[in-house]
């Protein structure tokens, strides 16, 4: 590469960075600052901007090992930033002629500390890259697996919901995309990184969905029988509502409802395209269902991976507050299961607060409902309420669920 050329790209994401810096822990939506900033860069082509963007989120996943470098070595914070930036098609060149005689980035953190350390004379430690307030919350994401798993760019799954999956994967292989389809839940397909799922026929016809393995796997725990009636109470754009109107099957129904009416709408037009006729929107739910989802809000630590920003807005009495929501949430729901129903309570968190405490409340407050255990294990642990699965185990977003049978 022209060395002017990546100069140039290095003045630029150091400007970008200068403009973000100051925003970092004090912004919730981080992530349309950055979109904001890049489209005020008029000039930038759509392979420079995916290589901002990497470079951007990597910045915000290793904030305590590069921010300190950027005041006095702004050149040392565009270095480090460059070598630990995910190897892909847009940062190859960049990556190449900042870092071309540094050795490639290893895989595991502690490696990557020593190099760096070696390479820049700083003592980076991988437990720095989490707020130490978190600790006493999720002790496990302090260690290897799920410490590495959470720094590294999120992988691209999505959800097949065409009958014959031939539809789509024919797709995928004619545009030479390599994947995998876990055993356990063979509906989710794990693209490449750069995957334009959104681009394909198959998208289009609403034959497969972006979704999480995390997220697909809280309805895989829960066995949902098909056939019955369910209310999806934090139905949001609905990634999970969809998922459960398939497992149901077409004798089944699923009411779906959310505190944001316009968030819905996204919901209605993915069923849309879907061809999802078993969904209703509703926005006073009633009667008693077979089943209460509550996808709960929550303070999203199992999503750190793709939304690093939050790890460092998010302190310890937001968490706080999202588990008095959950509580109130759960509380208002259970009416609404009928007898032999299940509550499936679901987070995005890995916060003992938002998750296990939420759910020990709940049952000491509702003696008609108790725990079960999932039919299956899916690689999460079950605490005696509830099933943490940690990003490290699946490579996914983390996530709580608890099955509450009433009786
Ligand atoms: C984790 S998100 C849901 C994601 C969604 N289920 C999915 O799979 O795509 C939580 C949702 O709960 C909604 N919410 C917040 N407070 C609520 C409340 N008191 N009652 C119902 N929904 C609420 C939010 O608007 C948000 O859409």
């Amino acid at each position: 590469m022209n060395p002017a050329i990546a100069a140039n790209q290095q003045r630029l994401f150091l400007a970008f960075v200068a403009e973000l810096r100051p925003h970092v822990r004090r912004d919730s939506a981080l992530p349309r600052r950055i979109k904001e900033a890049f489209a005020r860069h008029r000039a930038i082509g759509s392979r420079d901007r995916k290589l901002y963007r990497e470079l951007v989120y990597t910045y915000l996943r290793f904030l305590p090992w590069i921010d300190p470098l950027l005041d006095a070595r702004p050149d040392a914070a565009a270095q480090a930033t460059a070598w630990l930036a995910p190897e892909l098609k847009p940062t190859a060149h960049y990556r190449a002629a900042l870092c071309g005689d540094w050795p490639p980035a290893p895989d595991s953190l502690a490696a990557k500390a020593a190099v760096l350390g070696a390479r820049l004379g700083t003592a980076p430690t991988p437990e720095a890259l989490l707020p130490d307030w978190f600790r006493e919350h999720c002790p496990a994401a302090f260690a290897s697996p799920h410490l590495d798993a959470l720094l590294r760019r999120a992988s691209v799954w999505v959800r097949i919901q065409a009958a014959d999956p031939a539809l789509v994967l024919d797709e995928f292989r004619a545009r030479g995309w390599s994947f995998d389809q876990p055993a356990d839940c063979p509906a989710a397909v794990r693209l490449p990184p750069n995957a334009e799922v959104a681009a394909t026929d198959a998208y289009r016809r609403g034959l497969v969905e972006i979704q999480d393995l995390g997220s697909q796997l809280v309805l895989a725990h829960a066995a949902v029988p098909p056939g019955g009636r369910w209310l999806d109470a934090c139905a949001g754009a609905g990634g999970k509502t969809l998922q459960l109107a398939r497992l149901l099957g077409p004798g089944g129904r699923v009411d779906a409802t959310d505190v944001r009416p316009e968030i819905l709408e996204e919901l209605r037009e993915r069923a849309r395209r879907a061809r999802l006729d078993t969904i209703t929107l509703v926005s006073a739910p009633a009667g008693t269902y077979d089943g209460v989802l509550v996808d709960a809000p929550c303070s999203g630590s199992g999503t750190w991976r793709r939304q690093p920003h939050l790890k460092w807005y998010v302190k310890p009495d937001a968490i706080a507050a999202f588990a008095r929501t959950q509580r109130q949430i759960l509380a208002a729901q259970a009416p609404g299961v009928k007898r032999g129903g299940q509550l499936v309570y679901a987070t995005c968190s890995l916060s003992h607060h938002e998750n296990r405490d939420v759910a020990a409340d709940f049952l000491a407050a509702h003696p008609e409902f108790a725990a079960e255990p999932p039919a299956r294990s899916f690689g999460g642990e079950f605490d005696g309420l509830g099933t943490l699965l940690l990003p490290g185990a699946r490579d996914s977003d983390g996530f709580y669920v608890a099955l509450l049978r009433r009786h």
